[in-house]
């Protein structure tokens, strides 16, 4: 009886051990400790041990039932907490997508410009968006009351101080602070006093290029311009200047790249020209540097512009240079 007892154990121990769903828990319940199970029928064997052993045995069966009770109890527990937890945890729910941030449209196209022109060894500078009459204006060959200040409706401040109408005024900054040779450019935001529209903002950008040193000629601004278009559109792109004015250059130039939706050929976007054009240019005007102190007979330049946004519009084929500044996730989630 002894050597069953001790059987049962075992076997009991080993089975429970193993068990790894809640239904083998429940066929380890009926087996052992139902009201036939193996204990049970232990018990009812009792009756047949010698009288003077029945109370040890005895006590040894009681032993070995609550033992079984209380570990069947135990595991039975840990199933039932752990299928608590499964409750609480849908797997089969969908994630949740981290939204990721990203650069609006205009510092992607203002960062390449930056690459292409690092590359051809400029510097990049930088100056205030709220500028003074004279560099805005004064230092760039504009008196007071020079006829070319109504090209720039010009947002002012006080008589004196104005957000500044283009990205020029830094030419001036830089040339006062350092002697040539001088090569570089500026991004940056720049104002003026526009009704919105489709193609126009009182805020948009501009970066500004400077080329100071001995024997530069307009050559070399056709060229840098070229190769940049090449660079930021693809070398199917022609570039072409038409005479211009600006106070501030000698002779001047507005140029123009073929239009990168159609290249050239013409399309609605061009109006059917297959041109866009791009910004000013031109040989730095001798006033301009004598205002910073440079020997206009020792050096020459060439300075021009460059409208981002509209560079930007270009690039992503967008129609209305008002999406730029509206916020509108929807437009600007797609770069
Ligand atoms: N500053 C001029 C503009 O905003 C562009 C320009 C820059 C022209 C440099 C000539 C030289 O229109």
């Amino acid at each position: 009886m002894q050597k069953r007892i001790k059987q049962v154990e075992a076997s009991f121990l080993k089975e429970i051990a193993g068990v790894s769903q809640p239904a083998d828990l429940e066929n380890i319940r009926v087996k052992y400790l139902s009201r036939k199970g193996q204990i049970a029928r232990l018990f009812s064997g009792l009756k047949d041990v010698a009288a003077e052993d029945r109370p040890s045995v005895g006590q040894q069966l009681n032993a070995l039932k609550s033992k079984a009770e209380s570990i069947f109890s135990e595991r039975k527990q840990q199933f039932e907490s752990a299928s608590k937890g499964d409750e609480d945890i849908d797997l089969t729910l969908p994630g949740r997508r981290a939204v990721l941030g990203h650069k609006h449209p205009l510092s992607i196209v203002q960062d390449e410009i930056k690459f292409i022109f690092r590359g051809m060894g400029f510097r990049v500078e930088d100056g205030p968006e709220i500028e003074t009459d004279y560099y805005n204006f004064e230092a760039l060959n504009m008196p007071k009351n020079h006829p070319a200040r109504d090209m720039q409706d010009t947002l002012y401040i006080t008589e004196d101080i104005l957000l500044r109408t283009h990205t020029s005024p830094v030419q001036v900054r830089v040339m006062k602070s350092q002697q040539p040779p001088v090569k570089i450019i500026a991004p940056g935001r720049v104002y003026r006093r526009d009704t919105p529209d489709a193609s126009h903002s009182p805020l948009f950008h501009q970066v500004e290029g400077l080329v100071v040193d001995e024997g530069i000629n307009f050559g070399d601004l056709k060229g840098v311009i070229t190769a940049f278009a090449h660079k930021m559109f693809g070398s199917d792109i022609k570039v072409r200047f038409r005479p211009s004015f600006f106070p501030f250059t000698e002779p001047s130039a507005e140029y123009d790249f073929n239009c990168v939706f159609c290249r050239g050929k013409g399309c609605r976007v061009c109006k059917n020209t297959g041109w866009m054009e791009i910004s000013g240019a031109g040989m730095v005007d001798p006033n301009v540097f004598e205002s910073v102190g440079y020997d206009s007979e020792k050096y020459t330049g060439y300075a021009f512009g460059m409208g981002v946004d509209r560079i930007a519009m270009l690039k992503y084929g967008i129609s209305d240079i008002r999406l730029f500044f509206e916020n509108d996730m929807r437009f600007l989630s797609q770069f």
